[in-house]
């Protein structure tokens, strides 16, 4: 260089520092652009949060969290580039009194650092005391489980412990779409009302936070003391390994085994679920070989040493898809006192209607290896948990009381779960369902799901209570609810033995309607919500499902729950259930039902209004 050129040099540097903050960031945040796609955020100001503007349809951009100049954690923020949609807090506390800056890769395409300085993100990031969770969505159900905002998918690692319902899911605390795999965390105490608790698990270096599974450890194998919540889960590296974590204080939060990870296999298995055999005195663990549509079964004195003992699953079922999520347990059947096992096998896709969906296997298990029952014609049978569109990844509680098995699922799709018009927050669970076994007309046992018997506590004003009603041709109109949304449980038992068919029509004034068919002749109950109200935002959206009802005399029983976006119903005390989210414009207002050649009685038909 020469000496013109260099004087030049040191002329532009004192007098433009190199990282000229941008005018317009707001207090305590100065912003430097290190180049096209990378920005440095200090955080000057003192506050409790640092909210991060998102644009959903953007990508993600990498935030590398620097806390005295070291990385504290990696986020993948969708970073608001022409327009926020809403934010997302960053917890600055546990960093008071130390140096917080971010750097942050953003991948979308600006060819010039003047076009990147045009991001909102960086005007519009902001530090605040508070981060302001209240409802701000038609949608949000108001007595199903939600994260307060964020994505959520599978429940995972529930627990119930000195009277607490503990209940973990997949959860995106920084968007409303899938990322940043953490354990997100609520309690109840009555499987209605739930608590939101700080998040439980992060990612770590060895992966992001997939499913999982928690149990006490009465006999203390693993060394963390009589009862000591342990957990399992599925770190999603490079690799996805499994990874053992206790818990000091009953579950808030997690310690990690500097051994990690304590499964390790050459391809993809995830979602390890366990529970303590007391016959063998030893662990038993059910993970999925999701690509090979198989579950591995192995067991482990203490949690740490695994042995791998058997496979189950290879050619039978539904394959399509992966399988993922899955849980090994004992049942009684119905009526007498015979034992069989389940194993729970989530698949997605390749669902009896599209996408992601719930089958399972009932068989015997020695401790080592689950064998599925074959039916008459000694064939493994396809069976299916929920025969809606909108029961995904269930699972059920370690340790609950009075030898329950009480399940719950997620309720969305994979098809459109990241699509549907909910956005502060996306997804909810099911509601809680109390696992059996019944033996059908067709010889074949199968698994029944009924609501939790802490749902009749919901149970508001009895609004409509009709003892014994003749339905013919002409609908008979029964009013829904007009108090939170429309909420509410509808209750009835269907004589059709005189009928082909009973129409359930729920419809509002938008002239938005699902209709439920229960046809005699081929013992189902189908569910048409194309014309329910919104359905435009995913072409698999718009959809008609059918649960057979598992009766050989016309006569079936319903239990209905309606809340905001959802609709669940429970036939024969849950030896079927269709799980579906609608989305009216306006809550439905009535229920109409008629019968086609032949008349039917409706009996107890009840109509609860359901408190927030
Ligand atoms: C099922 C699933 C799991 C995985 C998790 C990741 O929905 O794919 O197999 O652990 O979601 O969020």
């Amino acid at each position: 260089m020469n000496i013109v050129k260099l004087a030049l040099a040191a002329i532009v540097m004192l007098g433009a520092p190199a990282h000229t903050p941008i005018a317009s960031a707001s207090d305590g945040i100065e912003v430097n652009h290190l180049g096209v796609n990378n920005t440095l955020v200090r955080v000057t100001g003192d506050s409790r949060y640092l909210l991060l503007p998102v644009q959903e349809s953007n990508d993600d951009a990498r935030i590398n969290l620097l806390v005295d100049g070291r990385l504290d954690k990696t986020i993948n923020v969708r970073l608001a580039k022409s327009k926020v949609d809403y934010y997302v807090p960053l917890d600055l506390s546990p960093y008071k009194g130390h140096e917080v800056a971010m750097n942050i890769i953003t991948t979308q395409g600006r060819s010039t650092v003047r076009e990147a300085k045009e991001d909102v993100c960086w005007k519009d990031m902001t530090l605040s005391d508070t981060f302001d969770t209240a409802n701000r969505e038609k949608y949000r159900p108001i007595y199903h489980h939600t994260p307060k905002y964020g994505w959520m998918n599978d429940p995972n690692g529930m627990f119930y412990k000195d009277g607490v319902w503990h209940l973990y899911f997949q959860h995106n605390p920084y968007g409303s779409k899938w990322q940043n795999m953490s354990w997100g965390h609520s309690t109840s105490k009555d499987l209605i009302n739930w608590t939101a608790e700080p998040i439980a698990l992060e990612p770590t270096g060895l992966g992001t936070v997939f499913s999982g599974s928690c149990a006490l450890d009465t006999n203390n194998t693993a060394g963390y003391g009589k009862d000591a919540v342990v957990g399992l889960y599925t770190s999603a590296g490079a690799s996805q390994t499994q990874s053992l974590v206790w818990s000091k204080d009953d579950g808030k939060t997690f310690e990690f085994y500097p051994a990690n990870p304590v499964i390790t296999l050459e391809s993809e298995a995830r979602d390890p679920n366990m529970f303590w055999d007391e016959n063998a005195k030893q662990w038993v663990l059910i993970l999925a070989h999701a690509p090979e549509h198989e579950m591995l079964i192995f067991t482990s004195p203490d949690m740490k040493e695994w042995t791998l003992q058997s496979a189950f699953g290879k050619g039978i079922g539904a394959q399509g898809g992966v399988w993922e999520c899955p849980d090994l347990f004992k049942l009684k059947v119905d009526g007498s006192d015979e034992e069989k096992w389940v194993v729970i096998c989530n698949l997605n896709p390749g669902g009896p209607f599209g996408g992601s969906a719930t089958q399972y296997f009932v068989g015997n298990f020695d401790g080592k290896t689950f064998k599925a029952d074959t039916d008459a014609s000694g064939n493994i049978p396809t069976k299916w948990m929920d025969f809606g569109k909108d029961h995904y990844a269930t699972v059920s509680w370690s340790d609950a009381p009075d030898n329950r098995r009480t399940a719950i699922g997620w309720m969305s799709n994979w098809q459109y779960a990241a699509e549907v018009p909910t956005m502060q927050f996306r997804s909810a669970n099911t509601l809680p369902r109390d696992l059996g076994l019944f033996r059908a007309a067709d010889g074949n046992i199968y698994l029944a799901s009924a609501p939790a018997p802490e749902l009749l506590a919901l149970r508001d004003k009895l609004t409509v209570n009709v003892r014994r009603t003749n339905i013919g041709k002409k609908a008979k109109t029964y009013s829904l609810p007009a108090t939170n949304s429309g909420a509410c449980e509808i209750l009835m038992d269907i004589d059709a033995r005189k009928s082909k068919q009973i129409d359930l029509v729920l419809a509002n004034n938008a002239g938005e309607k699902v209709v439920m068919a229960y046809d005699v002749a081929w013992h189902a109950l189908s569910f048409d919500r194309r014309e329910s109200g919104i359905v435009d935002f995913s072409q698999d959206f718009p959809a008609v499902t059918v649960s057979p009802t598992f009766e050989d005399n016309g006569k079936i029983s319903l239990r209905i729950f309606i809340d905001k976006s959802s609709i669940e119903v429970f036939g024969n005390n849950g030896q079927f259930v269709m799980t579906n989210l609608v989305f009216p414009k306006n809550p439905y207002t009535a229920l109409s039902i008629s019968s086609t050649d032949g008349n039917a009685k409706i009996e107890n038909l009840k109509i609860y209004s359901i408190n927030e």
